[in-house]
């Protein structure tokens, strides 16, 4: 078939924002991902002026209910979830065009009803819409949303031009390898590559979007980013909320297949690939899937293994006392699932032999905070030796991925004085003060690309079976141990003993974001 990726609304990085006339469907519209992040980033696009003139959002579920139902529920997410307020004439177009389909994601002729409102959609507007299903559903029935969007004839709507059908297919894509290797199968029996897009939020962030161009638009960094340079790399995902009322997904997930297979391993492509021959979505991800083939396999055992586990204990968070995560409700008072992991892996090529690459992530940590910390060589020499005089630190370069979005840089500078002293300084970029705080979610950046077809923040088959294939043995390890192994850390700390221990081995610390 004709190759969708080089339509003409698609430029990669995407210069140009318009997408064709559009039906976005959304399987599971009652869930709560719909209404804290879908709907309100529709909202927003429509907000913006960058849905297109001929657009229209329906609603699949099972529950059967009118339009106007939806539309209530919808105008209610707004309220609750958008970053602006509902005004009443952005909505009013928009609801006009929110509409809402019952029945069963294994009902075929549910899907041939859904086929017959959009061939009327088609009728009433005069023109060929493009459809983007979204599947956000929980992943029991994604395969048969995915062949009941086959046998319907809704994946090959229009297929090979530029407005064929879209699916995005929200996490958790597999659990493991073989399932990830069983959902990227049943995908292309229906879908062509170029038809998929696979959600991982964190590509939508600002922030790590900027990762980016900072590294292929600025000069002075591509020379030094290597092994020659750089000491280590530090990735942290922390964030400060518990499970909250997840434990029935999280329980079978935990923090490896929640946050460290997708976003922070993300993350570290995203730090650690080549430069890409261009901002293209196949070139970006090229790129991507290369420098994680170069990933070595984890160390499980022993000594020097390269994973450290844990579940969080009873602490106090934000000035109050807080629960450890097995009195947490819906928990197995014996689960083994952890709440927080970290990873030391190296990299075999060129550029990254013998540079760690650290990555941590975990609930009820002491602040939310997520962050790429590139840690420098330090200058050799010495000309600044005498420690009480000269306080030296490694250069830093810090990439804030949220909340407090920036970039900063640690240098040693002279303490002003008539005798040369020195200490550690940060110069500080931030978002919010160069740029105001209203940026767009994640969310709003990816519904929009999935539109236009650009998936250059989306992740490719290979990519995630990649990924899959460096985790799977680990969460294998921890599943045949079970408790044992697993550390606790207090909550509000900054996580276990054994994930200092793992850096220690290499005589470096984790930073203190
Ligand atoms: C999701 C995880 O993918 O990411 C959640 O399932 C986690 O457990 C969330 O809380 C974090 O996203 P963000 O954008 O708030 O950092």
């Amino acid at each position: 078939m004709a190759d969708a990726t080089r339509h003409p609304f698609l430029h990669g990085l995407s210069k140009h924002r318009g997408s064709p006339p559009t039906v976005i469907v959304i399987f599971g519209a009652s869930g709560d991902l719909t209404a804290r992040k879908l709907i309100p980033a529709i909202y927003n696009l429509a907000h913006d002026g960058l849905l297109p003139a001929e657009f229209f959002l329906i609603g699949y579920g099972r529950k059967p209910i009118p339009d106007a139902e939806f539309q209530q529920v919808a105008a209610g997410a707004i309220r609750e979830f958008s970053r602006r307020e509902l005004n009443a004439e952005v909505w009013a177009r928009l609801a006009r065009r929110t509409l809402y389909v019952s029945g069963g994601y294994d009902e075929k002729a549910a899907f041939d009803r859904l086929a017959a409102r959009i061939a009327g959609l088609e009728q009433e507007t005069g023109q060929q819409l493009q459809t983007l299903f979204y599947i956000s559903t929980p992943p029991g029935v994604f395969a048969p949303i995915i062949q009941n969007l086959g046998a319907s004839g809704l994946a090959r709507r229009y297929l090979g031009q530029p407005h064929q059908s879209k699916v995005v297919i929200e996490k958790p894509f597999g659990r493991d390898l073989a399932s990830a290797r069983v959902l990227n199968r049943e995908l292309s029996t229906v879908f062509a590559e170029p038809q998929v897009f696979r959600i991982d939020h964190y590509l939508g962030k600002e922030t790590v979007q900027d990762l980016l161009v900072q590294r292929f638009a600025n000069a002075i960094f591509e020379p030094i980013w290597n092994r020659n340079f750089i000491e280590h790399v530090q990735i942290t995902v922390a964030e400060q909320v518990g499970v909250e009322a997840r434990a029935g997904y999280y329980e079978q997930s935990g923090c490896l297949r929640d946050m460290i297979q997708n976003h922070t391993m993300q993350l570290l492509a995203l730090t650690a690939m080549e430069p890409p021959v261009s901002m293209d979505a196949e070139s970006v991800r090229d790129e991507k899937v290369k420098v994680l083939k170069a990933i070595e396999p984890l160390r499980l055992d022993g000594a020097r293994s390269d994973v450290a586990r844990a579940q969080y204990a009873e602490g106090v968070i934000a000035g109050r006392p807080v629960r450890g995560y097995l009195q947490e409700a819906d928990v197995a008072p014996t689960s083994a699932t952890e709440t927080y992991a970290a990873l030391r892996l190296s990299i075999n090529n060129w550029r990254w032999h013998g540079v760690p690459f650290y990555l941590r992530s975990g609930k009820h940590l002491a602040r939310r905070v997520s962050e790429i910390a590139v840690r420098f060589k330090r200058a050799p020499g010495s000309l600044f030796a005498e420690a009480e005089r000269f306080q030296l630190a490694a250069n830093t370069l810090a990439f804030q991925i949220q909340p407090d979005e920036g970039l900063s840089l640690i240098l040693n500078a002279k303490i002003p004085g008539l005798e040369t002293r020195t200490q550690p300084v940060k110069m500080n970029f931030k978002y919010a003060t160069t740029f105001g705080s209203n940026t767009p979610e994640a969310y709003e950046r990816l519904v929009l690309d999935a539109m236009i077809g650009d998936g250059t923040l989306f992740i490719r088959g290979d990519e995630t079976e990649r990924s899959w294939q460096l985790c799977t043995p680990v969460l294998a390890h921890w599943q045949e141990q079970g408790r044992t192994g697993l550390d606790t850390y207090a909550s509000g700390s900054w996580g276990p003993k054994s994930a200092d221990a793992l850096l220690a081995a290499n005589g470096d610390a984790w930073r203190e974001p």
